[in-house]
């Protein structure tokens, strides 16, 4: 399954850039890649996806309660997306103002569920993070969180069993 989804949450726009880039990323590596905010995406399709990346702007040092509400709809699915590959992304207004605890924080909930990430030894090594409007440095690593994803899924292209 070689689909992966890049969904966000975003009031002023600048991490939807972010989530748009992931999916280029994505794409440019040779998968099918698709992006949705989190509002009224239901829960049980992330089981239609091989790779789920997810981005929020940071809220008080942590992830929108617009992704929260998914995650924890996500529980209706506990066990069926493990061995998936997973990512987060996050935009917050200041430097040290909480994006990589707010990628933690996804990364975090996606662990729970048994996913599968990498992380990067180059450039934000959790996560792409950006301040405000993501820059040209945010964006390249943006997609490459998506490139790196879809070579994941697709080395891993199933074998990944899910279990103990
Ligand atoms: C309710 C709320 C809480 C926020 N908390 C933080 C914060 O803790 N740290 C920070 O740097 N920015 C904070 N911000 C700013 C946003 O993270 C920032 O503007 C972000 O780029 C918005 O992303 P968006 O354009 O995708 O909506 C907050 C904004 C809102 C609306």
């Amino acid at each position: 399954m070689h689909r992966m989804i890049v969904l966000y949450h975003s009031r002023t726009g600048n991490t939807e850039k972010m989530a748009r880039a992931v999916a280029e990323g994505a794409i440019a590596a040779g998968a099918e890649a698709v992006t949705s905010r989190v509002d009224g995406f239901k829960a049980e399709h992330l089981r239609d996806y091989g790779a789920i990346a997810i981005g929020s702007p940071t809220y008080y040092g942590g992830m929108a309660a617009e992704v929260k509400k998914l995650i924890d709809e996500s529980v209706r699915l506990h066990g069926s997306l493990d061995g998936k590959i997973g990512g987060a992304f996050a935009s917050s207004a200041n430097v040290g103002g909480g994006n990589e605890t707010t990628v933690m924080d996804i990364l975090q909930a996606m662990l729970i569920h048994g996913m599968v990430i990498q992380g990067t030894h180059v450039g934000d090594h959790y996560g792409p993070v950006a301040v405000g409007v993501p820059d040209q440095r945010a964006l390249e690593g943006c997609r490459a969180l998506g490139r790196r994803m879809a070579r994941l899924m697709q080395a891993v292209d199933g074998r990944l069993a899910s279990g103990a």
